[in-house]
């Protein structure tokens, strides 16, 4: 059974007063919200402090990346061990920006997933394709690429460990939501393409839209078979966005389930 999952990427914004006063604005009424699982990923330095600051709360805290290397000798470096150690149960891999802006490779991107799992975070495993690629009509191979990377790396099986996040890199804060048709299409293609190698693991596995989810799309994106939920990012610092699509998450669950 798949329960529908909303987590908010606060990527390199705010400070510690305004992600503590988004939380205390958010957590009162998603604490009245008990179908959907809730994640926020703020930056590294806000970990340990919003992690206290949701304790007793039905929200999770997750980082955004990991370093690829276990402890040590790696400067800069924050590992899996330290995220769990600080309160974190999910860890954003392969985003996006990380690949683009910071030249993560495949398997950079697989040996991070491998890191998360093995210290017991769950991958929020990032794959999608660019404008360009879309126009050239490669986005399944890029998806397919990008998920047998870690395949190959992790073995299928890690994949259950994890939640995918389908993020088309041309509705990356752009406001060009992928209409739920195209985020469907693609979803069902990550679906059948682990379906193939596993059924069960594949009806099992999460997979998230993120692209410009906003309040008045989430609704429509949530009711397709495919998508369980949103990796939120610009509307994730907007108390009001983010709390009416946590609500969107719940009443799909609802319409799903009743
Ligand atoms: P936006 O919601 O701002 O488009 O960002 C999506 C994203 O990258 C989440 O990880």
């Amino acid at each position: 059974m798949r329960v529908k999952l909303v987590a908010g990427n606060w990527k390199m914004n705010g400070n510690l007063a305004s992600g503590r006063a988004l939380l205390n604005a958010i957590l009162p009424p998603l604490g009245t919200l008990n179908r959907a699982r809730y994640v926020v990923c703020p930056p590294f330095p806000y970990l340990a402090a919003i992690g206290r600051a949701l304790e007793g709360s039905n929200v999770v805290l997750g980082s955004q990346d990991l370093c690829q290397f276990g402890d040590g000798a790696y400067t800069g470096g924050v590992s899996g061990a330290m995220l769990a150690d600080c309160g974190c149960r999910y860890a954003i891999v392969g985003h996006s920006e990380r690949r683009g802006v910071f030249g993560e490779t495949d398997d950079v991107v697989a040996q991070k997933y491998a890191q998360a799992v093995k210290h017991g975070l769950t991958p929020i495993f990032c794959v999608g394709e660019t404008l360009a690629e879309r126009e050239a009509g490669v986005t399944e191979a890029v998806v397919a690429r990008q998920l047998d990377a870690v395949i190959q790396h992790c073995g299928l099986q890690a994949l259950g460990q994890g939640v995918i996040a389908y993020e088309p890199v041309w509705a990356i804060g752009t406001g060009k939501t992928a209409t739920p048709q195209q985020a469907q299409a693609v979803h069902a293609f990550i679906r059948g393409r682990i379906a193939a190698a596993d059924r069960r693991l594949a009806d099992l596995l999460l997979i998230l839209y993120g692209g410009s989810v906003k309040a008045n799309n989430a609704a429509q994106l949530f009711a397709m078979p495919d998508v369980d939920g949103g990796l939120i990012g610009g509307a994730a610092l907007v108390t009001d966005e983010f709390v009416a699509i946590c609500r969107a998450a719940q009443k799909a669950e609802e319409t799903v389930k009743t």
